[in-house]
């Protein structure tokens, strides 16, 4: 009759540990769940200023928004005159320098989305809001990107642009540039792909790529972009258009695959329910069945990507089975905080394993699987999202070319594996040459 209550009591004695653990773990000098692990550069607080701006002390005094204005005229001339066109210096109240930035030179602020969102609630609801769809979504993306184990364990000068990218959560200046804060900006695609680019997320490259972009490219400056993303508005659709219909300031109320991190059934009645968002949306110029085949023909080519991706899984599941990978996870550096990579070291494949994190201390054959996955599947999948059907094939022909080259990798493996086991009785180990070493002894005293 006791017994049934260890279960419990151990649970209650292990929950209450493990938030402790993790306040613990916030507690450095960084951010996030590594936050002892990793201390900011100066520029950091541009990016992220709740957790790291300070102000500089260089001048002194409180000041009125028409001070400010007179001398920044002379320092900063580009910003006065980009307020001046702006609407916050054309209202009835023109919102000032001071409104913004505060009044006290020596205890500025950056103003975050939480002080943007003192004057435009909606949009700063909504951005706020998104964080009940999870992951990946803008308000959530700082986190992802300091709470990712390779942003703490690479070199500073090697991730100093994921916050860069990632702050889009952390500030409201990433699609609308100051101080022109002007919407018209923020509805063209140029707003997106200074962060929406790139082999694991080539939104740009397949956007203009696609019917949508090449009219975008052709006509786009003459379309008039201080309307508002509606239906009539525009001939063909913009990034926003698309994603922020009718100026939500959200991007993941529709999406079905994600990041196309992970294999889903597109078809669940919850993903009908996206489906059905994706379709009216693009309704606005098409006929509704039309765009639902679209999209169907998209979750097709997702599903042959998994197949190709599975081959490749199982190819690397049967070589770890066989001991065949070099070197083996024990061989290598494990991730900072990462107890069970320690305690259990283990080549992790395949995304519920936590394949997303392991990207550069692997063996090469994981690295190409890596590559496979992440950048010639994701880029197939993005092709075929935006309509890019060179893309699409280009994608294809790398996957099929990576799957080749995996089962040939893996075929020599084996036979070097058996081999030096006839021969010795065991395999050799690589010793220290990879736990060790100037990389990984930099990282952990610099970070
Ligand atoms: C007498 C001149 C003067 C006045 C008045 C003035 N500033 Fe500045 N401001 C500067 C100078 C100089 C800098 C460069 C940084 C420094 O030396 O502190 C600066 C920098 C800044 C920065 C950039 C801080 C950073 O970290 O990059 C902001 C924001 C700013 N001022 C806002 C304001 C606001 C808001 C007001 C009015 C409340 C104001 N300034 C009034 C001279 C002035
Ligand atoms: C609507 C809000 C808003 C107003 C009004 C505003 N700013 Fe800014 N300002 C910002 C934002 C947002 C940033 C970027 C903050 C960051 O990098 O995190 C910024 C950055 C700056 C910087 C840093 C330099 C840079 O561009 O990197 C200076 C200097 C500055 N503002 C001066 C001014 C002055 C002077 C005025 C008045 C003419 C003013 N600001 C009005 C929002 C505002
Ligand atoms: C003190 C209040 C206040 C703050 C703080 C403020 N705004 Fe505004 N903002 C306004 C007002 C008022 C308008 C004009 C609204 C209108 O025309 O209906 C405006 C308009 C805008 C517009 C539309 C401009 C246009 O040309 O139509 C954008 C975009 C905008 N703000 C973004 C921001 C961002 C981003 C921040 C934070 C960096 C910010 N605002 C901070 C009050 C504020
Ligand atoms: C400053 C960089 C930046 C800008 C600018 C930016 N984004 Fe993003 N966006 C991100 C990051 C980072 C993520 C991934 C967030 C995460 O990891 O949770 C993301 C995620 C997304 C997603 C994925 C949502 C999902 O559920 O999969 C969409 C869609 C998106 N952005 C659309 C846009 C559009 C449209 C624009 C322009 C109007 C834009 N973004 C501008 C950085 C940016
Ligand atoms: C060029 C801008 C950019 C840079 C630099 C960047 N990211 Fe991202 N990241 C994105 C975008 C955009 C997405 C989402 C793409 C999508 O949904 O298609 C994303 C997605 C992610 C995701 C997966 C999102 C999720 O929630 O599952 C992680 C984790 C991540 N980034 C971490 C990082 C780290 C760590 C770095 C630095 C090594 C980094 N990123 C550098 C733009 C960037
Ligand atoms: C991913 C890009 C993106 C980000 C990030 C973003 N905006 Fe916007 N914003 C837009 C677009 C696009 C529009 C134009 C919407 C339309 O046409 O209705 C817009 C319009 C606005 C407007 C004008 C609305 C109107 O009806 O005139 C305000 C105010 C605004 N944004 C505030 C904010 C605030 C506050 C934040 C931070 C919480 C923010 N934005 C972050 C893309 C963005
Ligand atoms: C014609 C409408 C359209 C345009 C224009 C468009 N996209 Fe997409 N985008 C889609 C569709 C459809 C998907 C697949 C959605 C899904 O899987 O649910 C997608 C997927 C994405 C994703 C993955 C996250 C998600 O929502 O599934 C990102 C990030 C993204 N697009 C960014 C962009 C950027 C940045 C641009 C501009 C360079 C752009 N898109 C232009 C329709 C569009
Ligand atoms: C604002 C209007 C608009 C929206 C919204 C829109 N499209 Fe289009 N689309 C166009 C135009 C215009 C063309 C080019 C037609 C031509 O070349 O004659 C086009 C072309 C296409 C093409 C190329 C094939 C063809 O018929 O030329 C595809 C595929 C496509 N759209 C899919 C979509 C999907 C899927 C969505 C929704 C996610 C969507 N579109 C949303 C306007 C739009």
């Amino acid at each position: 009759m006791r017994y049934p209550l260890i279960p419990v009591i151990v649970a209650l004695a292990v929950v209450p540990a493990g938030f402790a653990y993790v306040h613990w773990t916030k507690g450095g000098s960084g951010a996030g769940l590594y936050s002892r692990h990793w201390s900011p550069d100066p520029g950091q607080g541009y990016w992220d200023p709740d957790n790291f701006y300070q102000s500089p002390n260089g001048v002194q005094g409180v000041f009125q928004g028409q001070q400010c204005i007179q001398c920044h005229e002379g320092i900063t001339p580009g910003i006065v005159s980009d307020w001046r066109a702006s609407r916050h210096a054309r209202v009835q109240e023109p919102v000032d320098c001071a409104a913004c930035h505060g009044d006290d030179h020596q205890h500025l602020r950056l103003p975050t989305p939480h002080v943007c969102g003192g004057c435009h609630e909606k949009q700063y609801g909504e951005f706020r809001d998104e964080a009940r769809y999870g992951f990946p979504s803008h308000v959530l993306a700082m986190q992802r990107a300091v709470d990712a184990k390779h942003f703490v364990d690479k070199p500073k000068a090697e991730v100093q642009a994921c916050i860069q990218c990632h702050s889009v959560a952390t500030k409201c200046d990433s699609c609308h540039s100051r101080h022109r804060f002007d919407p018209a900006e923020a509805r063209r695609p140029e707003a997106c792909i200074t962060c929406h680019s790139g082999p694991p997320h080539p939104d740009d490259e397949t956007y203009f790529a696609s019917a949508h972009g090449r009219l975008y490219l052709a006509e786009g400056n003459g379309w008039d972009w201080s309307k508002p993303l509606r239906k009539g508005n525009y001939k063909a659709p913009g990034c926003a258009y698309c994603h922020m219909e009718g100026g939500r300031h959200q991007v993941a109320h529709k999406s079905i695959w994600r990041f196309g991190l992970r294999e889903i059934n597109p078809h669940t009645s919850q993903n009908q329910v996206l489906r059905a968002r994706w379709v009216a949306l693009c309704s606005d110029c098409h006929e509704a069945v039309q765009a639902a085949q679209w999209l169907s023909d998209m979750d097709r080519e997702r599903e042959r990507a998994w197949d190709k991706l599975y081959a490749a899984e199982d190819l690397l599941k049967d070589l770890r089975a066989d001991d065949g990978l070099y070197p083996a996870a024990g061989e290598r550096p494990p991730y900072p905080m990462d107890w069970l990579d320690r305690l259990w070291p283990r080549e992790r494949i395949g995304f519920f394993e936590g394949q997303a994190s392991a990207f550069y201390n692997v063996s090469a054959i994981e690295r190409d699987y890596f590559e496979m996955w992440y950048f010639d599947n994701l880029g197939a999948y993005k092709a075929a999202a935006h309509g890019d059907s060179a893309g699409v094939e280009a994608g294809h022909a790398r996957m099929n070319g990576m799957l080749e080259k995996i089962g040939a990798q893996a075929r020599k493996l084996r036979e070097l594996t058996n081999a030096e086991r006839k021969a010795t009785g065991k395999r050799s180990a690589p010793g220290d040459l990879w736990l060790s070493g100037a990389y990984t002894e930099h990282n952990r005293e610099h970070n």
